[in-house]
């Protein structure tokens, strides 16, 4: 079986191997790098070194060294194909199964060529502007404050007046007339026969995230227009499916990209610091773009004009980014109007003041949408709460809608339990027909009344969580099986502290060990306790009834009810402690985006 480089590529670049190594070699942070005892040969002291800049390994020692494909093939003794088959399903990369088509091959050979192409082109750009033919492009670089070192990091480079230099030079290299043209490097036409793009620009090369040269845009040296021309669509240029400045981005280890709109805002923060910036190419943000971006991350940071189209962008992102299950908070840079003139005015510093004080993006939608009404007149600020209201049921889960519920409703002073009322209103209007949108219903209904009965006595949805909580646990020592089904949803940190959770954490340790008599899995989980008054405690909890219901399928319903209810409850109390907690926030966020999968889980029940 024969792999194109693009995907074993696309491989590497979905896995870190400070990961892959970490799980075979303990690792400490050294530097820039990270070190190690060498698993290749005997050492005492570390000698062993694993670069996440570079994805790279090596030994000082013994010499060995390579990639995260590599590595595995040595550690596991695996064949390359082998390594690459581990690291694909981590990635979460579908190998082609068949071999190439001839068609395909000659699409691969094809881009190939055109990578070459652009490759070539971004070189001779990178001279010109290096060389004394290139000042002009120099001065206006150096103008706008990038340091030789940013403008190398970039491949920035220069197109001067002369109109066929590029081509001539390609052409020299060999290249077909057509596969210029086609790489988008080259025009023809009838005076000017075969002709350099681009003139008297400053060169951006756009390049894909395993920094590939895929396009270019050329920014006028003044108030030229268009100001930033760029290559069009191209074989080996999807616009819509990279992001400037994600090669270096991808490394950045902050946890957040920040999005913003710009070639030179992107260059602008990587030289403060900032090295999580990406940008989209000239168009709008797509949901490819979201979906590369959540190979990396899983929160972003909109950073958007301050003006009417940025703010319009950042709406429509946020939903974009919402579909994809990503995290977004949006950063407010007045009065300047974009990171490169913020930084520039007032520095890295304050620039960090902001990103840590970014909006929670629900939370700045309202705000936005807040402007367009007149409140002190009642009608819109009715019409102003039902809009509010319909977009709090972006949220499935009830715990956090309620949760932004009652922020908003504090925020803009509004009466939670009138919310609600309009809340359940649109949930009545938008039901759906099936059995199972009516089931849905049903159960949203109870929670509305749970809820409004809560306002009275709290105590009492507790105890209804921690009921659930207990038919859990004595369920799963009742039909251990379950255990591998839900370990990945649900962990001893979803129940709640006290009893609760130390009957999970001790019962989840022997189904971890994996006994081989679950006959007395209960018995062994009580018999742990130290003191007479828990092992009662916990004997009671485990003692928990759970319903006799014959039939399989509605078995399987009520287990999976109880699993979603036990999986929201604990979410909810993720998401109070991730106001003031960022693990918590990251815990919350990966949790939320596990929720549509706990869905769809297949469950298997033990017959009764
Ligand atoms: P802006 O007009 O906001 O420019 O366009 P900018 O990023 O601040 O650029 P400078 O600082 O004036 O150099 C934002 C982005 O929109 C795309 C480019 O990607 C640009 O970075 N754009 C803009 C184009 O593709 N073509 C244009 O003519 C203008
Ligand atoms: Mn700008």
């Amino acid at each position: 079986m024969y792999y194109s480089q693009e995907v074993i590529d696309e491989v590497l670049n979905g896995v870190d191997i400070v990961d892959v190594v970490s799980a075979h070699v303990h690792l400490q942070k050294k530097g820039a790098g990270y070190m190690g005892l060498c698993p290749f040969h005997n050492e005492k002291t570390p000698s062993f070194s694993v670069s996440s800049q570079r994805q790279t390994f090596h030994c000082f020692g013994c010499g060995v060294g390579g990639n995260a494909i590599t590595f595995l093939m040595k550690y596991d003794n695996m064949g390359f194909q082998e390594a690459l088959k581990q690291l694909a399903d981590k990635a979460g990369v579908r190998l082609p199964e068949a071999n190439y088509s001839k068609d395909a091959k000659e699409r691969a050979q094809k881009r190939e060529q055109l990578l070459a192409v652009n490759k070539d082109t971004a070189t001779y750009y990178y001279r010109l502007l290096r060389s004394p033919r290139g000042s002009t492009g120099m001065k206006y670089l150096t103008g706008r404050a990038l340091s030789p070192e940013t403008m190398k990091k970039f491949g920035l480079g220069y197109a001067d007046g002369r109109s066929s230099d590029l081509t001539s030079y390609l052409k020299e290299k060999g290249y077909e007339d057509s596969l210029l043209i086609e790489a988008g490097v080259c025009l023809f036409d009838e005076k000017r026969g075969l002709h350099d793009r681009f003139f008297n620009r400053v060169m951006f090369p756009i390049q894909d995230a395993n920094s590939r040269v895929i396009g270019f845009g050329g920014r006028v040296m003044g108030d030229g227009k268009p100001k930033y021309l760029n290559t069009s669509d191209t074989p080996v240029f999807d616009k819509s499916r990279n992001l400037y400045g994600l090669n270096l981005a991808k490394r950045s280890r902050t946890g957040s990209f920040i999005i913003c709109e710009g070639y030179m805002d992107v260059i602008a923060m990587h030289q403060a610091g900032f090295n999580q910036a990406i940008a989209s190419l000239g168009t709008a943000f797509t949901p490819g773009q979201a979906a590369l971006i959540r190979r990396y991350v899983k929160n972003v940071i909109l950073s958007y004009d301050s003006d009417e189209a940025g703010v319009r962008a950042a709406l429509r992102n946020i939903e974009i980014l919402r579909e994809a299950g990503l995290g977004a908070k949006v950063l407010d840079l007045r009065p300047y109007k974009d990171p490169d003139e913020f930084i520039k005015a007032l520095g890295p510093g304050e620039f960090q003041k902001r990103i840590d004080g970014a909006e929670n993006s629900f939370f700045y939608e309202i705000r936005m949408m807040k402007s367009s009404y007149q409140l002190e007149d009642p009608g819109e600020r009715t019409r102003f709460q039902e809009e509010i209201a319909k977009k709090l049921m972006v949220f499935e889960n009830p715990a956090e809608r309620e949760n932004y519920l009652q922020d908003i409703c504090r925020i803009h002073m509004i009466d939670p339990a009138i919310m609600r009322q309009l809340v359940g209103s649109y949930n009545r209007v938008s039901s759906g027909s099936s059995a199972a949108a009516a089931r849905e219903q049903q159960q949203l209904a109870r929670q509305r009344r749970q809820r409004a009965r809560e306002d009275r006595s709290l105590t009492r949805q507790q105890k209804a969580s921690l009921d659930k909580q207990k038919l859990l646990l004595t369920w799963l020592t009742d039909d251990p099986g379950l255990y591998r089904q839900i370990r990945e949803y649900i962990s001893p940190d979803s129940f709640s502290e006290g009893i609760c959770r130390e009957t999970a954490i001790r019962l989840w340790q022997r189904l971890e060990d994996g006994l081989a008599d679950y006959s007395r899995l209960a018995s062994a989980v009580i018999a742990s306790f130290e003191t007479e008054e828990e092992q009662q405690a916990a004997a009671a909890l485990l003692e928990t009834r759970i319903p006799g219901i014959e039939s399989p399928a509605e078995r399987e319903k009520a287990f999976r009810e109880l699993l979603e209810a036990v999986y929201n409850d604990s979410l909810g109390r993720l998401y109070d402690r991730s106001l003031t907690d960022a693990e918590a926030l990251r815990q919350f966020t990966e949790s939320r985006q596990k929720q549509q999968k706990l869905k769809q889980l297949k469950l298997h029940l033990k017959s009764t």
